[in-house]
């Protein structure tokens, strides 16, 4: 089975913030595991999507959730009409055929569940299916990538510590002023200067951390007061939709939030 339908076609628009491409494709080379760390709405998943296009080789994307089990990830047998048939999960598909296999905001997954990456994250490469009693080595070209944002779990929904060593971390953040007014223009079809003024309100609103709002306004979501401002809609009315209305539901902090938007318009 080739794995064509996860192949990247076009390039996926990124950005550089610093030297991440290059220490990916260093640890790619030597597959050595990677977290990507930060975070909401920085770049994490059009990080990956960049670097498996520019790699050339297939992504298998798995948004982790509470209820994951383990066969979720490596698969299950099924009922057929032909009897019971074994299915590859997203995790066995990308470790037999060789892929990357994104585990997207893998805290939320239990604990249990995430045990069952061990064996691929050290030196033996392999996957036990226990269900099948297989153990498969892992295709040449298999490398595994997860993201982890630290600031939101409690310790009880941390990743294991003897998890987070199998990893080598790159850090994501909000980019530098210029840098981020490139990315939303670019991202929004925007003119430089109404960019440079979302990126005002997104760094302000970002000085509100901690004063009861857990993130102030993602890229991500500069991106979007963007793009309903290139379809025609005014900049407060664009900030309130995307930005006051669906990061708090706090009525001082969306004052708040209305007078940085006012201020910087
Ligand atoms: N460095 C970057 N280069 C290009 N686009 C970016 C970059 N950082 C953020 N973005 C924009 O922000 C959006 C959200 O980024 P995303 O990768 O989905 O965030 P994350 O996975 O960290 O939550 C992207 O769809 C893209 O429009
Ligand atoms: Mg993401």
């Amino acid at each position: 089975m080739d794995l064509d339908r996860y192949r990247i076609r076009r390039e996926p628009y990124y950005r550089a913030v610093g030297k991440e491409i290059e220490l990916f494709t260093a640890a790619w080379s030597r597959r050595m595991p990677m977290m990507l760390k930060g975070p909401t709405g920085c770049g994490k998943t059009r990080f990956i999507e960049h670097m498996a296009w520019r790699l050339g080789k297939p992504l298998i994307t798995v948004a982790c959730h509470e209820d994951m089990t383990a066969s979720d990830l490596v698969g299950r047998y099924l009922l057929d009409p032909a009897g019971t048939v074994w299915h590859d999960g997203p995790l066995t598909l990308a470790v037999r055929h060789g892929a990357i296999c994104y585990l997207d905001e893998i805290v939320e997954a239990r604990q249990d569940t995430t045990v069952v990456i061990h064996p691929l994250t050290d030196d033996r490469r392999v996957l036990p299916l226990e269900k099948k009693n297989e153990l498969i080595e892992a295709h040449p070209d298999f490398h595994l990538v997860i993201s982890y944002n630290p600031g939101y779990q409690s310790v009880l929904k941390d990743l294991k510590e003897s998890t987070k060593q199998r990893f080598a971390a790159i850090q994501f953040g909000y980019p530098e002023a210029p840098v981020e007014a490139e990315i939303v223009a670019r991202e929004a079809d925007l003119d430089a200067e109404t960019a440079q003024v979302l990126v005002r309100i997104g760094q302000r609103s970002r000085n509100l951390k901690g004063h009861g709002l857990d993130e102030g306004a993602s890229t991500r979501m500069l991106v979007q007061v963007g793009r309903l401002m290139a379809a025609g809609v005014g900049l407060e009315q664009a900030c309130e939709a995307t930005i006051v209305l669906p990061i708090t539901d706090d009525p001082d902090l969306r004052d708040a939030l209305s007078e940085i938007v006012a201020a910087c318009s």
